[in-house]
């Protein structure tokens, strides 16, 4: 990791979906750098043999290991209660767990709380997670918050944003990663001033992991050429200041028009707090549960 006058000496490092994939390559290469890496897996087993690779490859432990499946808002909940009593400090946050498009004509999924399964696991959980730890991210600024899209977006239908007509998963994937992109657009703006920044990425294009194998796709890119773009904007002290911006691996790239819109996204935050409302039973959004 740099060590600038802007970056800790230490800087710890939250990974979600850091048990396989580009999430795994980060752990060990962030533990290689000196960061704290807090890893997040759904299964004991992969976090332990994750931690293992941290240690044999990257020289490094991780700083902590946290359980919690993404599909369920209850678990992320329970995940952001466990960050906040266990670390008293969090530089930042990698929004990286996801599903892929799913095999070739595979049927509509549905999470834990019934809602469409890539909507809620590659956007929901990351928002709401966010939102529980920005407290945290701010009394640790600077700090950033980055959130691993994609190129491939489409926008929502906010007739149908649980897909439930002429369901694909590759539309379902594209549209989950729009919605990650506009929630950066609207992170940027809450928290200017703060310290703290939202960027998100495509990484590569069919990198060779275990969503692009299930998918039937070819590999076209390796894990190093995500790695390294996801890392930049980790630790790259030249983009301490940079926030709200999409980027095409480390092309500055606007993203699908619909993140421009300002009414699109005003619908989609007030589709995520009914929606995390009714899974949890919360009185109040996200939003307002975060003091700014
Ligand atoms: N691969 C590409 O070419 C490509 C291109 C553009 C963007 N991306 C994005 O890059 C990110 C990482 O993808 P990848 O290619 O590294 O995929 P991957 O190898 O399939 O890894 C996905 C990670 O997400 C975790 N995950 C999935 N569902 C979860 C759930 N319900 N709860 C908790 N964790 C869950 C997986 O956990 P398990 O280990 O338990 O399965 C795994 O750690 C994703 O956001 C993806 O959309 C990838």
């Amino acid at each position: 990791m740099n060590v600038t006058e802007t970056t800790p000496a230490r800087p710890i490092v939250l990974i979600t979906g850091a048990t396989n994939g580009l999430g795994h390559w980060l752990a060990v290469r962030l533990a290689e750098l000196g960061a704290g890496v807090i890893i997040h897996g759904r299964d004991p087993d992969r976090l332990d043999a994750t931690a293992r690779a941290m240690q044999d490859e990257g020289g490094g432990r991780p700083h902590g290991t946290v359980l919690a499946d993404l599909a369920d808002l209850s678990q992320v909940d329970q995940l952001a209660d466990e960050v906040l009593k266990e670390f008293d400090t969090l530089h930042v946050l990698v929004n990286n767990a996801g599903v892929g498009f799913g095999p070739p004509g595979a049927a509509r999924q549905l999470s834990a709380d019934g809602l469409e399964l890539r909507f809620a696991v590659n956007y929901l959980a990351g928002y709401h997670l966010t939102n529980r730890l920005l407290p945290l991210l701010k009394r640790s600024a600077p700090a950033r918050i980055v959130n691993v899209a994609s190129i491939g977006q489409e926008p929502i239908d906010f007739d149908d944003p649980m897909l439930e007509h002429d369901y694909s998963g590759i539309q379902a994937y594209r549209r989950s990663k729009l919605a990650q992109i506009m929630f950066t657009i609207d992170l940027a703006e809450r928290l200017r001033g703060t310290g703290v920044t939202a960027n998100a990425l495509h990484p590569a294009s069919l990198m060779d992991t275990a969503m692009v194998r299930e998918m039937n796709f070819t590999a076209l890119s390796t894990l190093d050429d995500g790695g390294e773009a996801t890392l930049r904007l980790i630790n790259d002290p030249a983009l301490a200041e940079v926030s709200g911006r999409f980027y095409d691996q480390t092309v500055d790239t606007p993203p699908h028009p619909q993140a421009a819109d300002p009414e699109a996204r005003r619908r989609l935050r007030e589709l995520s707090d009914t929606l995390i409302a009714q899974a949890l039973g919360a009185t109040q959004p996200d939003r307002e549960r975060s003091p700014s």
